[in-house]
């Protein structure tokens, strides 16, 4: 599979022994030229999706997968990782909150279906 050169991540994490688990990312920036706008993203990285097949769940593959990415990320010289998860689902919350991520915001249903 050929991936796309930008955003700069174009190498999949190919680990043959975690197959039944999944994590998407990606590291970004805006561009250079925004730079003087107050809502300048600069390089940080993405969880976009992450899954563990439900028979190798608790193994910690996920929290595998989700290290991964933050290397990944430091290789960029990210400055933060970011992602998105129901405040409902609590095993993802355990999962990030006990490998350090704090909440920095909150969006309701609403804001995620008008925007
Ligand atoms: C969330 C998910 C990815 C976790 O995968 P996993 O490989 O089982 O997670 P790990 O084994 O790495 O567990 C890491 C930590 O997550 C938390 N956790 C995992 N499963 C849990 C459960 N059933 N109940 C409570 N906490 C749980 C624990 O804190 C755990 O650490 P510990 O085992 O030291 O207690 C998996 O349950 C999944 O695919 N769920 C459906 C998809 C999903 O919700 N993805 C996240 C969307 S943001």
């Amino acid at each position: 599979m050929s991936l796309p050169s930008f955003p700069p991540y174009p190498e999949p994490i190919e680990r043959p022994e975690l197959t039944p688990s999944t994590v998407m990312g990606k590291v970004e920036s805006d561009p250079l030229h925004y730079a003087f706008m107050s809502n300048y993203m600069p390089w940080h990285g993405h969880v976009t999706a992450l899954t563990v097949a439900p028979q190798y769940r608790r193994l910690g593959l996920a929290q595998d997968l989700t290290r991964a990415l933050e290397r990944g990320c430091d290789e960029q010289d990210a400055w933060f990782v970011d992602l998105f998860v129901r405040e409902g689902n609590a095993t993802a919350v355990g999962l990030y909150r006990g490998m350090g991520c704090v909440t920095y915001t909150y969006l309701s249903c609403s804001s995620l279906s008008s925007s």
